[in-house]
């Protein structure tokens, strides 16, 4: 599909079909009041009304401002996309709105087909974004701005939404190394022997039964003078079937999304190559895959971590942290950056603490999750923080060994799931670390918002938000 921003005044660009979005407290001033409310149309948040013979698709919205454009266009697209219409048009009133608009057209008119033997073909191809009367270049660069993050966050979709066997620990590897290439970007790749070397071996456990070997990935996007150095990590379980500690069957499918992380700083670091931006990043990945086997690791076992810490495993399905623990050791060591973000599909916890929409942020620094509240309202993603509390370390103590991969209690998971790489993050680190849980906003099997069935991309948009206005 075509999108295009166009500063011709909208009578001037031919198209099959005018998009506009119109509140209830609007719907009475309209010219097509009538034929709109004879339809039943009431201009509710997410309806819509076509209006074939007037060209025309009217988006109810709650009110004109970039949530709700975003979620309408979103529903405007979809049906776009399932008519037998060539081309649309939407007249854009506010710079404010646009990328929402961009956003609601790229990611709601999403769909991943790769696996479909006839994939649904649209006749839909082309729509302009009218920016009559507001300031071109300004238009221009918030459109491209916008467009670029929208790819990177489908770019990360695709890559979630892969199956185990076709992305697995190694696909991954040349998946990243492709990234690596196309964008110029550095790139180190540590193989199960260089895991080994480096004494990786919580990370190396959690991948013992998988066929396929585990590897750390890292990319880096270096430009001159930066403003700021950042470490992404990400939680790259190509799948999680919760090794011995298995998973009942229900709970395991959908487990391919256990990649979202790691697919998340990809695309972030995607974007900010592609943006330009004046900001070093260098994005750690974890890739590994939670099987059962002869070799598996074993609840019971004890692990020694990079950085020395001991931990006594005692349920397998509590890998993620395994594997990040050692990979935020690794990144702390390899680059002394400024602040430090993980990315993980870390918790079911997290998804009852906050809900399936919201991403999960805890840290120590209450200045950086700020900085993020407002990345996150700006970009349309949800966050919301859960506190550490000295109280709930102590359900991470374990009679044999530093600590336990798992909480004594049932209570407060998402929030033990983050002390426990806390341990893994140095003093001095402490008030640069923030660890996002995206176990509930990553994956979504009922379309909300802008997205559809299946990976949400989430983070991405947060991100580089917040790095495009880094000081
Ligand atoms: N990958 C899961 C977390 C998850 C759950 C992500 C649901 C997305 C949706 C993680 O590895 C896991 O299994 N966590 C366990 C931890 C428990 C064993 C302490 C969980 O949340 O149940
Ligand atoms: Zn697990
Ligand atoms: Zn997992």
């Amino acid at each position: 599909m075509n999108i295009k921003l166009s500063n011709k005044n909208s009578a001037d660009v031919k198209a099959d079909i005018l998009i506009e979005f119109l509140s209830p407290e609007e719907l009475s001033g309209h010219v097509e009041t009538e034929i709109l409310t004879k339809a039943g149309f009431k201009a509710e948040q997410d309806s819509t009304c076509f209006l074939h013979e007037k060209g025309l698709l009217v988006c109810g919205v709650d009110e004109q401002k970039s949530d709700d454009i975003r979620s309408a266009m979103a529903c405007g697209i979809k049906l776009l996309k399932a008519s037998n219409y060539e081309s649309a048009k939407v007249n854009i009133h506010s710079k404010k709105t646009l990328a929402a608009l961009v956003d609601g057209i790229v990611l709601g008119g999403y769909e991943y087909d790769v696996y479909k033997s006839k994939p649904k073909k649209s006749t839909f191809k082309k729509i302009s974004l009218t920016a009559d009367g507001l300031d071109f270049q300004k238009s221009e660069k918030v459109f491209n701005h916008a467009m670029i993050i929208a790819k990177a966050t489908n770019f990360t979709r695709d890559i979630v939404n892969m199956i185990p066997q076709d992305l697995h620990p190694q696909t991954l590897v040349t998946l990243a190394q492709k990234l690596a290439e196309e964008n110029k970007l550095g790139c180190t790749i540590l193989q199960e022997e260089d895991l080994k070397k480096e004494n990786m071996n919580a990370m190396l456990a959690v991948g013992r039964a998988s066929v396929h070997g585990s590897a750390l990935i890292h990319l880096s996007y270096t430009p001159k003078n930066p403003k700021k150095i950042i470490s992404l990590v990400g939680k790259g379980l190509t799948y999680d079937s919760g090794g011995l500690s298995l998973k009942p069957a229900t709970s395991m499918v959908t487990m391919k999304m256990d990649k979202a992380g790691a697919c998340a700083v990809l695309g972030m670091i995607k974007a900010a190559s592609e943006l330009e931006l004046d900001v070093e990043i260098h994005a750690f990945i974890g890739a590994v895959e939670n099987m059962i086997g002869g070799d598996a690791y074993k609840p019971d076992d004890v692990l020694v971590a990079r950085s020395g810490t001991t931990i006594e495993v005692r349920n397998t399905d509590a890998e993620g942290r395994l594997v990040l623990a050692d990979v935020l050791d690794y990144a702390q060591e390899k680059v002394q950056a400024d602040f430090i973000f993980d990315f993980a599909t870390l918790t079911g916890a997290c998804v009852v603490a906050l809900g399936p929409f919201t991403t999960g942020v805890m840290g120590h620094s209450n200045k950086l999750k700020y900085g993020f509240f407002d990345a996150a309202r700006h970009s349309g993603e949800l966050v919301g923080a859960l506190p550490f509390n000295k109280h709930l370390k102590k359900f991470l103590k374990s009679e044999i060994a530093d600590i336990s991969n798992t909480s004594s209690k049932p209570y407060g998971g998402a929030i033990t799931a983050g002390i426990f790489l806390d341990k893994f993050i140095k003093d001095e680190n402490k008030e640069k670390w923030i660890h996002f849980d995206i176990a509930g906003s990553a994956y979504t099997e009922t379309p909300w918002d802008c997205n559809v069935y299946g990976a949400t991309g989430a983070g991405v948009r947060m991100m580089c938000e917040y790095l495009k206005n880094i000081e």
